[in-house]
């Protein structure tokens, strides 16, 4: 089987979860895309309004502000693989809790051994922890970090994410600067 065809196995036992109460409020779920035959991931934390409406990851707001810095990158979309942290969207965009990321991130890890990745670029804390728990994203962000996970060996990027760099200036400039270093740490 490609790992196209394992990503979109999954994808429908993604859709189908009901590990957590997030299904009852999602309009459905977001699993990710769009291409799994890539050495790059974007991990987020959570699908917004507009992901939820459309089944697409990071197509609202702070999306328009990943695609405006992946094309300063020259990184096409296609060729990489975006994801969330969770599939389901919380309602109001709460914070994911506990109980839901320990549900949700056997659907991540299972992505992830079908992808095997090079790079793993998260986008804010919740994407971070999942690799290095109780680290802050204020203090890592930017520096790429050589890690072991799984049997995989993979470069970790950690980013801010978008939306926090919507909401605050200089954590947009920070977000901008680490991102036109992407071309020389991959
Ligand atoms: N924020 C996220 O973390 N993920 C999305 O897909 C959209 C917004």
């Amino acid at each position: 089987m490609s790992v196209q065809e394992k990503i979109e196995k999954l994808n429908e036992k993604i859709s189908a979860c009901q590990k957590c109460p997030l299904y009852k409020s999602a309009t459905q779920a977001v699993p990710g895309g769009p291409n799994p035959d890539t050495d790059i991931v974007f991990i987020g934390e959570a699908p917004g309004h507009w992901e939820d409406q459309k089944g697409i990851p990071f197509c609202g707001r702070s999306g328009n502000l990943l695609d405006k810095l992946l094309n300063k990158i020259n990184l096409d979309r296609n060729d990489i693989f975006i994801c969330n942290i969770l599939k389901h969207r919380p309602p109001d965009n709460r914070d994911p809790t506990p109980e839901e990321i320990e549900a949700c991130t056997p659907w991540l890890k299972e992505q992830l051994l079908i992808i095997e990745p090079k790079i793993v670029i998260t986008l804010g804390r919740f994407a971070l922890n999942y690799f290095i728990p109780n680290v802050y994203i204020s203090k890592t962000h930017g520096q790429p970090k050589k890690i072991t996970w799984q049997d995989l060996n993979l470069l970790l990027y950690p980013l801010y994410h978008p939306a926090a760099g919507l909401r605050n200036g200089s954590v947009k400039e920070d977000l901008v600067n680490d991102f036109l270093r992407i071309p020389a740490i991959i």
